[in-house]
């Protein structure tokens, strides 16, 4: 009977010891897990002309608990008159005093870069940005936004009228020049997302962003 009594507490003891172990072991990994998390600080760093990249840069950063810096351009860029100058500054790629100039990303593994398309090229503001900053060591996420979706011709074939074959090739030319532009700035290139926004009100934007929100959590799981 006692030797019984010895067996049965000695396998509790070994069931004890596998369970110790096996807690010990859940919070070294969910330790490491949440360290990892922490050192993954996410910078969100936007343009916007007319609020609507805004509007996206902060819904994805309170949701995704991401640091946001805002990219201001000295040059006047309101009104009709500001439209065609900077329709024709990002045609001719050139650039423009931007403040902040020179940012400090030491703090940051992942940076996300929102942009308006200008002239089917990034906006002249963050073109500069790419020109005067290095992004080696960082994960980076471009984000665009435009009247049209940049993916729109990529549905037709070789069967479709010329036009439509030709703005698909056109677009996608752009689409990989943009990106281009974010790899010769150094880091990792991991995704890019575009929103449409022509005619788009607020509350759409945000429901698309919502949707980015998972794109962006996929790429960086
Ligand atoms: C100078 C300029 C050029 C633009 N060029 C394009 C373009 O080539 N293709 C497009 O679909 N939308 C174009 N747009 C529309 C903007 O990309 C779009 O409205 C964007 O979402 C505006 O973002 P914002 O409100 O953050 O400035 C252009 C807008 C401006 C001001």
């Amino acid at each position: 009977m006692i030797s019984i009594h010895l067996f049965v507490s000695k396998q509790n003891l070994l069931k004890l010891c596998c369970c110790f172990i096996l807690a010990v072991a859940i919070q070294i990994s969910s330790n490491a897990f949440s360290a990892e998390r922490e050192s993954a600080k996410t910078l969100i760093i936007h343009y916007s002309r007319s609020g609507k990249t805004k509007l996206i840069s902060e819904t994805l950063a309170n949701n995704i608990s991401a640091d946001i810096l805002e990219i201001k351009d000295s040059k006047d860029r309101s009104g009709l008159w500001g439209f065609i100058i900077s329709g024709l500054d990002a045609f001719r790629h050139v650039h423009t005093p931007i403040a902040p100039e020179k940012l400090d990303l030491t703090p940051y593994s992942v940076v996300i870069i929102a942009t308006p398309i200008w002239s089917w090229n990034v906006s002249t503001p963050i073109h500069t940005l790419f020109e005067r900053n290095r992004f080696d060591g960082k994960k980076l996420i471009l984000l665009t936004t435009a009247n049209i979706h940049i993916m729109k011709y990529e549905q037709f074939g070789e069967e479709a009228p010329f036009i439509k074959r030709y703005l698909k090739d056109y677009l996608r030319d752009k689409r990989k020049a943009a990106v281009s532009e974010v790899i010769r700035a150094g880091g990792d290139f991991i995704g890019h997302y575009h929103f449409e926004t022509q005619a788009k009100t607020d509350d759409q934007l945000i429901d698309q962003t919502l949707q980015c929100i998972e794109y962006v959590k996929e790429k960086l799981s």
